[in-house]
């Protein structure tokens, strides 16, 4: 079994924002939180790069990106060339970060902790912040608690780590020294979004075939049959 099939498409499709909400949430909670010129910003599993170089760009604030898969990071280093932004992109494993301690001001992770293991991600996150940094996770996050059988099936589509109730998610980010942690949806930020959530840009990689399409089917399949599986934004302090 292939544990990295979802993101291996997600890869292949080249896709944007590839988190619920999409790029017009990631503006609004951006906006909300306001990262300075002068700050160090994480983009922690940045994928095609769009919020790291909308962070350069817009906030002007120093970004490093990180991503372990390579078609992401060659996405990334396009778009950063072509939109010339000046990010550090880095090809490294969140779980294991090559940066020192209490480098960032913000980290922003937008669907990636759910892909790793999240206890080891979580201290990872909060080792790279400096004291009362900020930590900006959007996850998907299950409305009730599943059964075992339920989840075992979510981690086989998606190759997460496991399926968390909003609550477990406090637990862990609490239990990992975080403080002051918030919990919104989507919804929290639909008044200051510029735009609605619409569907994102692709860039299709050489290799897109049909088993590509049998792993997107498969995910409209998961949605549809676990309509409890959503997705939370946690905000919360180190
Ligand atoms: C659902 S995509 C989201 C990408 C991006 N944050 C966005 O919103 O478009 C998840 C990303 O996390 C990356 N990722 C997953 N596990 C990772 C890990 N252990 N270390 C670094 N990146 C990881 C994947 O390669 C992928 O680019």
């Amino acid at each position: 079994m292939n544990d990295q099939k979802y993101l291996d498409f997600l890869a292949k499709l080249g896709i944007s924002s590839a988190h619920p909400g999409g790029f017009p949430l990631t503006k609004a909670l951006l906006d909300s939180i306001k990262p300075n010129a002068a700050e160090h910003v994480l983009d922690v599993g940045c994928g095609t790069g769009e919020t790291s170089v909308y962070l350069a760009k817009h906030f002007k604030c120093n970004v490093v990106a990180v991503d372990k898969h390579p078609a992401m990071i060659e996405h990334a280093k396009k778009r950063a060339a072509w939109e010339q932004a000046p990010i550090t992109l880095l090809q490294a494993d969140v779980e294991h970060l090559p940066l020192s301690s209490e480098m960032f001001d913000k980290v922003i992770a937008e669907s990636v902790t759910v892909f790793t293991n999240i206890e080891q991600t979580l201290q990872e996150y909060y080792r790279v912040l400096k004291p009362k940094g900020c930590l900006l996770d959007i996850e998907m996050t299950s409305d009730y608690k599943l059964r075992p059988e339920e989840i075992a099936e979510i981690k086989r589509v998606y190759g997460v780590h496991n399926v968390l109730t909003t609550e477990e998610w406090v637990e862990q980010l609490q239990q990992t020294g975080f403080k002051e942690v918030k919990v919104y949806n989507g919804l929290d930020f639909l008044q200051s979004m510029t735009e609605l959530p619409s569907v994102p840009a692709i860039e299709l990689s050489q290799g897109f075939d049909a088993e590509a399409f049998e792993i997107w089917l498969e995910h409209i399949k998961t949605m549809e049959k676990y309509q409890a599986l959503n997705y939370r934004i946690y905000m919360a302090r180190s």
